[in-house]
């Protein structure tokens, strides 16, 4: 038995999504506990590729249960699109649980966060605008509506009343945007909450549950660590906390049901909307990255903006999260290159730093210092073992281990399910406090 955390390393889309449907095989439970549908995760099995913004990656194992956890934000008509969508392609959704105290994103939180963005100028953060930052401010707020609430029709109607009031005056007077109907809002979520009913569960008792019967229990992160609300680039940053301490909150568990966390993070960096970006690349390089990446956004289209593999923000991921291991993806998408760089420390204001400034500003002045490594021009796509890699490949893959301090357990070479070299087993193999100093970056001793 083992309850495993999988979280996003750098700024999102590292492929959470490809390495928890690998997990999920063994995994009993998949929860997911934070974000909304800003979260895209892409799944290939064979010749199909399902994209995941709220339903756990866990959902294409007819058995595994997966919950949508109380620290997520929910918007019932994206959620409704995606489950026609999954049944469509004969996946059940038999197995799937909402929590009763998750949030529910209204329409005037779509609107809120789209026209906020407009109003914020060239200061904009560059959201998905899915309304997921006005629906956590809510939250916090104490004015927001959970799928409790909204199972109950008349106290439903009475809370949407009264907020439908207060919400239409930041509409119309802050935003100049046309007031919302009461009763139209309440018909249309009426019937999402019919469709949603069945599913809609005590999630935090149904995951204890599932613990002490001994299950195996994998905590899905959406986003990533440096977009995290209380630890990554502020304001650049999502609403939620994607961290492995995340997990707890948002499922309803203590600390001590969990026993490893397992960082995802690509062989080089991207991230989707405004903020610095150190290793950045604004060149031909970037360009055949995001190509032959296929960079573009899973949820809004949008191109990512490619760089080199950041050790920085990699190592205050290790340390934020306190990763056992890390699973390293898309290193086929390097294949073609003569030369690639890996950022070691940043000059900030002429001197030289090894952790991340606390301050976007002082951030966005960071320059990267590189070390240059030879490329292996040949292709890793079909590579199983380790020993399949070109050398170069394997040094490359040893060096990140040694930057950021932490073992690697999965390397991922393609899309697919099988494209993937397992090095040890990451939920009984490396646990980081193990591994020795001078020892092989992914061996322990
Ligand atoms: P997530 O948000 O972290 O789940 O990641 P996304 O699904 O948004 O983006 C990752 C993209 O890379 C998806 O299109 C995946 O199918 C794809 N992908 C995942 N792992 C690999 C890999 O090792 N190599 C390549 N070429 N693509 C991958
Ligand atoms: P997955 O789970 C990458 C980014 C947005 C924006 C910032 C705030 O697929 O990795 P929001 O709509 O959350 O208020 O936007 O966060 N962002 C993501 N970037 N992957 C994601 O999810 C993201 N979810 C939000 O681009 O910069
Ligand atoms: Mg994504």
């Amino acid at each position: 038995m083992a309850n495993v955390i999988v979280i996003g390393a750098q700024w999102g889309d590292e492929g959470k999504g490809k390495i928890t449907d690998l997990l999920s095989k063994s995994a009993d439970v998949v929860v997911r506990y934070q974000g909304g549908v800003n979260a895209g995760h892409t799944v290939v099995v064979k010749d199909q590729t399902f994209k995941l913004h709220l339903i756990p990656s866990g959902i294409l194992y007819p058995e595994t249960e997966c919950i949508i956890g109380s620290g997520t934000v929910i918007d019932p008509k994206e959620l409704i699109a995606e489950l026609d969508k999954v049944e469509a392609l004969n996946v059940s959704s038999k197995n799937l649980f909402i929590s009763q105290t998750a949030h529910i994103t209204m329409p005037y939180h779509r609107m809120i966060d789209q026209a906020a963005e407009e109003r914020r100028g060239n200061k904009k953060i560059g959201t998905t605008k899915r309304g997921i930052g006005p629906t956590y401010a809510d939250k916090s707020e104490r004015t927001g509506i959970r799928v409790v609430d909204m199972m109950d029709t008349d106290e439903f109607a009475e809370q949407l009343k009264w907020t439908i009031d207060y919400k239409n005056v930041v509409l119309e007077k802050l935003y100049d945007l046309q007031p919302l109907d009461h009763k139209e809002v309440l018909d249309e979520y009426v019937a999402y909450a019919d469709r949603l009913r069945s599913h809609v569960t005590d999630s935090a008792l149904h995951i204890y549950n599932a613990a002490q019967q001994k299950k195996n229990i994998l905590f899905e992160g959406a986003q990533g660590t440096l977009l995290d609300l209380d630890h990554g680039t502020y304001p650049y940053v999502t609403s939620s906390n994607p961290v492995a301490g995340g997990a707890c909150i948002g499922s309803g568990v203590g600390p001590t049901t969990i026993d490893r966390v397992i960082g995802v993070a690509k062989a080089y960096t991207t991230r989707v909307g405004e903020g610095p970006f150190p290793t950045e690349l604004d060149d031909e390089v970037g360009n055949m990255i995001c190509e032959v990446g296929a960079e573009f956004g899973t949820t809004t289209g949008r191109r990512r903006r490619c760089g080199w593999f950041d050790g920085v923000i990699s190592r205050y991921a290790v340390r934020i999260n306190g990763l056992d291991c890390l699973a390293i993806t898309k290193l086929d998408v390097l294949d073609g290159l003569d030369e690639i760089k890996v950022c070691v420390a940043y000059e900030l204001d002429g001197e030289r730093c090894t952790e991340m400034p606390g301050s976007a500003r002082q951030f966005g002045r960071c320059k990267p210092i590189y070390e240059k490594m030879p490329g292996w021009k040949e292709s890793t796509e079909h590579c199983r073992t380790l020993e399949d890699l070109p050398k170069a490949a394997l040094d490359y893959l040893e060096f990140l281990a040694k930057l950021t301090e932490a073992p690697i357990a999965i390397v991922s070479l393609g899309a697919s399910r099988d494209q993937t070299i397992i090095v040890e087993d990451p939920i009984h193999g490396p646990k980081r406090a193990l591994l020795k100093e001078n020892t092989s970056a992914f061996k322990v001793a």
